[in-house]
């Protein structure tokens, strides 16, 4: 493992201690709405200036974009943040979020980390070296049939509900079982692990996907091009999923891979 993903693990650590001391204080965190079902947390704000220290403490001159606060995106070397995926499950007491965290060169994702920590997992990747989830090699699932197939399909309000209805009615009548857990980056991670066979989303922003999209590329799984179309600033529609079933389900959500 490089310096860079030492500090990316020290650093996303640190941050989910942050979360969980938060997540346990009996008061419980309160938390406000950004606009229709966009939650809003202190923890998500007092994180991402956590890590945003952190960057420029380690790594000077380097840009941050982050959920929160926003930045530049135009220098050569770029890290990416979500300091809290899944703030609705965070701010409803529900114990799947985490904080995501990548690390950019030239336009090209070269390491990231997501930590969970509720459940201390910490999948984290660099770029040609693989994939790992508490130190164990991640291999995305070998499974090859539909109707054995786990599918998380995310949700936000950007997109109309008939887009998101359209992706659940296609992978049922698949044959696939349809989640939606809250987390888009827990759902790329969750592919890169082998435990469902693709995450699938209309709309999602770069923070989210930034770490977990290098996580399943470098556990042997397919993505699309989110990047293409000013997916960086924009967002844009993100597919990741396991190699077998990666044509299918291509085709079945209309996301074309890479
Ligand atoms: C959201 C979550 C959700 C996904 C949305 C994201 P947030 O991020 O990842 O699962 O479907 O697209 O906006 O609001 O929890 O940081
Ligand atoms: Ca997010």
């Amino acid at each position: 493992m490089s310096d860079v993903t030492k500090a990316i693990e020290e650093i996303v650590r640190a941050a989910g201690t942050m979360m969980r001391e938060a997540f346990n204080d009996p008061r419980k965190p309160a938390y406000s709405l950004k606009g229709r079902q966009d939650y809003l947390t202190v923890t998500d704000g007092a994180v991402e200036r956590f890590v945003r220290g952190e960057v420029e403490r380690r790594f000077p001159g380097d840009g941050v974009l982050g959920e929160e606060d926003g930045g530049a995106v135009d220098g050569a070397r770029l890290w990416i943040v979500d300091p809290i995926d899944g703030t609705a499950n965070f701010a409803r007491q529900i114990p799947h979020f985490c904080i995501s965290l990548g690390l950019m060169v030239n336009g090209r994702l070269e390491a990231g980390a997501i930590f969970e920590p509720m459940h201390n997992e910490l999948f984290i990747a660099e770029r040609g070296q693989g994939a790992w989830c508490n130190g164990a090699r991640m291999r995305v699932s070998s499974q090859t049939e539909l109707p054995a197939a786990s599918v998380e399909i995310g949700w936000s309000t950007r997109e109309p509900t008939a887009t998101y209805l359209g992706l659940i009615q296609r992978s049922m009548e698949a044959g696939c079982s349809v989640r939606r857990a809250g987390s888009g980056a827990l759902g790329l991670a969750y592919v890169a692990a082998g435990r469902s066979e693709a995450y699938a989303e209309a709309h999602i922003n770069a923070w989210d996907v930034a770490a977990g999209l290098l996580l399943v590329e470098e556990a042997g799984g397919r993505v699309n091009d989110f990047w293409a179309d000013g997916g960086l600033r924009r967002g844009n529609a993100v597919l990741a999923t396991n190699a077998a079933l990666a044509e299918q389900i291509g085709v079945l959500t209309g996301i074309a891979l890479k």
